[in-house]
């Protein structure tokens, strides 16, 4: 292996400002070899239609990355998982993923987002009610993204009240952990034990929301899914769900306040609600997200380039959707532009993102109408002076001050 080889990730301030080594690698070296921080190697993959194609071989695994987060508690080894959390299903074999994710797909789909559209609005404007009443600036970030993604997702599970404190425990646990393993893993504990009383609340008065309809959901040989695995899907879907929602509209609100030329289409209402928010998804992605790193379980040709079995294989989802062979001008925000199909936000092929329909609606009603009820919505101190912050996953706005 090269030891010259560059080191990644390659450093930026703001999460949409692109490095300039990424055009060089998509022109020159689409598949190349990098450093990592710990001093391993991996294959970078830049280009779009390449990103795709690791996405959906599953010859390019997510499992020995993500077995990696699953460590037992040293304290209560048969337990919960403690340090670290339990991909599931989501990482099963093929054919056992698939399995799992028809029956869970079965349920949450287009269908079950629009059905809670009207419950994810009453949430929306609950949070604005609460802006309207705070002195200014508001921080946008801890008063409006974090709050709205965790309300949709108490709102998907029809979390009790009595419950919701320690969903919220779990949230302000997981935030503050950032990059600290030993404290995410705390944090993954509260989860755990909060989605197995929902489970077992829901298995005794089944109600008729989204864990009644996959409690009756049915494989086709007529087998449900387990306690164990409905526990292991509320808790993928929550993590997967959570932090990506709240950076997403942050990051999304970031963009817009950046370019007020786009912000002035979206206020004036010619502009679908629907095309600015995958917009955002392709301009403002969350980072190289969670779908970040694979490996080979074979020797895979890629390009012009062998990558023998065994090796860390690195996508970079925003460099995918800067791809200048995919779309013209990649490096512009344009509202308009009908970008649905120019970014793979939400992955691509078996592991597609489960929750993209409740994430849009959410992103849609968050964004949209927040700028309705603020029409005269400002950066307080201007964006050049926003802060950023990372942890394992995320590159993202520590703070959104804004006044109106
Ligand atoms: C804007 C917000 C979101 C973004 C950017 C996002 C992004 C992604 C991406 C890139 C993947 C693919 C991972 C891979 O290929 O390994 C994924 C998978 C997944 N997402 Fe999302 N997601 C978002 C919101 C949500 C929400 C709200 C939920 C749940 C309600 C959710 C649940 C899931 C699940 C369960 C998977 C795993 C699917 C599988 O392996 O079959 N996501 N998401």
């Amino acid at each position: 292996v090269d030891d010259a080889a560059r080191s990644y990730p390659f450093a930026r301030r703001c999460p949409f400002d692109e490095p300039a080594e990424f055009a060089r690698l998509r022109a020159d070296e689409p598949v190349a070899l990098v450093t990592l921080p710990n001093g391993a190697h991996g294959y970078l993959v830049t280009r779009y239609d390449d990103v795709r194609r690791v996405l959906s071989d599953e010859r390019f695994s997510r499992r020995p990355v993500r077995q990696d987060a699953v460590r037992r508690d040293p304290a209560a080894p048969d337990g919960p998982p403690g340090g670290g959390f339990d991909f599931g299903l989501s990482i099963a074999d093929p054919a056992d993923h698939e399995r799992w994710r028809r029956l869970v797909g079965s349920v949450v789909n287009p269908r079950l987002a629009e059905s809670l559209r009207p419950r994810i609005v009453a949430r929306v404007e609950e949070l604005l009610d609460a802006l309207a009443a705070a002195p200014q600036p508001v921080d946008l970030m801890s008063g409006y993204a974090y709050p709205l993604a965790l309300g949709v997702l108490c709102e998907l599970f029809e979390v009790p009240d009595d419950l919701r404190p320690r969903f919220a425990e779990w949230a302000a646990g997981l935030r503050r952990a950032g990059a600290d393993m030993a404290a995410f893993g705390a944090a993954m504990g509260t989860l755990y034990r909060c989605a197995g009383e929902l489970v077992a609340r829901a298995r005794k008065e089944p109600g008729d929301g989204l864990l009644a309809a996959l409690l009756a959901a049915r494989h086709d040989d007529g087998t449900a899914l387990s306690d164990e695995q409905l526990v292991g899907t509320v808790l993928l879907m929550t993590i997967a769900g959570y932090e990506t929602s709240a950076v997403q509209i942050g990051n999304g609100l970031l963009a817009l306040l950046q370019h007020p030329d786009q912000l002035e289409r979206v206020r004036g209402g010619t502009v679908a609600e629907a095309a600015v928010v995958e917009e955002i998804l392709r301009y403002a992605q969350a980072g190289t997200g969670f779908a970040g790193t694979t490996y080979t379980t074979a020797d895979v040709e890629l390009g012009a380039v062998t990558i023998p079995a065994g090796s860390a294989v690195l996508i970079s989802l925003d460099s995918a959707a800067r791809d200048e062979r995919r779309l013209p001008r990649p490096e512009e925000f344009d509202v308009a532009r009908g970008s649905a199909r120019h970014h793979l936000a939400f992955g691509s092929g078996a592991h597609f993102c489960l929750g993209a329909p409740v994430a849009r609606v959410e992103l849609a009603e968050g964004l949209g109408r927040l700028w309705r009820r603020f029409p005269a919505l400002k950066s307080a101190h201007g964006t050049d002076r926003v802060v950023f912050t990372s942890n394992l996953l995320h590159h993202f706005p520590a703070e959104l001050p804004v006044t109106w």
